[in-house]
């Protein structure tokens, strides 16, 4: 059932370029450049309409979320809120008609999502879900929605649902941009294009992971880590964290890489790995500031960056190299070498990979 894999979450890293394409197929059309959402075609006026939208979730799927903001935001021009669904819950949100929630959660049960989107319906929201479980409470009581399609997701850290969440995420923000006019149909053709090639960017990734083992075995017995990134990046940083975290117990934090000197560059010596995600073009000048910063202290820099990016390379201790993409799309290949290293780190700490102590797949209490 692992198909000849270890573990489900390797298997399930393998699988990601399938699973895109799988949530890509018949939604995109790169020689028109239309998208089509079948579950959420009828409410397409009222997204159009938003005043704002809100993403709840938690854990990877509030990661996912998070990279949405930024999707929205650039490609749409609508504000966007991304909020931890156990907090929006509990602080009488400020949410209504005209507004719309999206509720992104890989099972479907998760209770903090549950309790957040239906405060939002009570409230005159439209509620609209991201879920990959089909038929789970949350698909079946948000308004309107948008599968995945990832298929069975075992191993507790969440790695497929996360690309495929944010490959969902994408589809709507370019086809919002669409229909607000806010891009334009030349621009939409060649982010689709760009989108179905995704797939087989990933793949080119998960083909040689020398690099990335031979770093995993380097680090195995750092007791910290530290991933840095901006824009589209920093959520990365954030999942990348969050990854090493659970898996393999390491202590693990990411940070906008602007916010290292307002605090946790106190923690870099020459012990301190910091894994530094140089994905994103218009913020490369100031990475390469911040990569300067790290090594300055004697940090071990871990870099994520694409072969043309050259300086980025000189400057780090290691670097994985992604394919390049657009600054919208890096998300979805800059995360697979984040989740191989936390998978190889733990593997190698001898830790229970696919079911992580203190943690469940669903988190059905609040
Ligand atoms: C991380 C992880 C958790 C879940 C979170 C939300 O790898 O598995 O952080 O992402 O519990 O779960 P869903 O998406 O099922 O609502």
């Amino acid at each position: 059932e692992k198909g000849g894999y270890d573990h489900f979450m390797l298997k399930e890293i393998f699988e990601q370029p399938k699973a895109i394409s799988d949530c890509l197929r018949g939604r995109i059309n790169s020689e028109d450049g239309t998208i089509t959402l079948g579950g959420i075609e009828d409410v397409m006026d009222k997204l159009v309409n938003a005043k704002r939208v809100v993403i709840a979730a938690c854990g990877t799927s509030w990661h996912s979320g998070l990279v949405g903001e930024y999707l929205f935001e650039y490609l749409a021009k609508v504000p966007v809120e991304v909020e931890y669904a156990s907090e929006f819950r509990y602080k009488e949100p400020l949410i209504g008609e005209g507004d719309v929630m999206i509720a992104i959660s890989q099972s479907g049960e998760t209770a903090d999502t549950l309790a957040a989107l239906r405060e939002a319906k009570a409230r005159g929201a439209l509620v609209l879900g991201v879920v990959n479980v089909v038929g789970s409470t949350i698909a079946r009581e948000t308004d309107a929605g948008v599968y995945i399609h990832a298929g069975p997701e075992i191993g507790v850290a969440s790695t497929k649902a996360f690309t495929a969440q944010v490959t969902v995420l994408t589809m709507m923000a370019i086809k919002l941009g669409l229909e607000k006019g806010t891009i334009t149909k030349t621009r939409a053709t060649e982010l689709i294009t760009e989108l179905s090639r995704i797939p087989a960017k990933i793949e080119e990734v998960l083909e040689d992971t020398t690099e990335i083992q031979r770093i995993s075995n380097l680090f195995s017995y750092a007791p910290n880590f530290l991933y840095l990134g901006r824009s589209y990046s920093f959520p990365v940083a954030l999942e990348g964290a969050l990854k090493l975290k659970e898996i393999s117990y390491i202590h693990a934090e990411g940070y906008p890489a602007a916010e290292m000197k307002h605090g946790p560059i106190a923690l870099i010596d020459e012990m301190m790995p910091v894994v530094v995600i140089a994905a994103t073009h218009h913020t490369n000048d100031k990475m390469i500031s911040n990569i300067e910063e790290v090594r300055a202290r004697k940090g071990r820099i871990i870099a994520i960056s694409t072969s043309e990016n050259t300086e980025v390379a000189d400057l780090a201790e290691f670097t994985t190299i992604i394919p390049e993409t657009m600054d919208v799309f890096s998300p979805l290949v800059s995360v697979i070498p984040l989740q191989l290293l936390s998978y190889y780190i733990a593997v190698n700490r001898g830790c229970n990979v696919d079911q992580p102590r203190n943690l469940a797949k669903s988190v059905t209490v609040e």
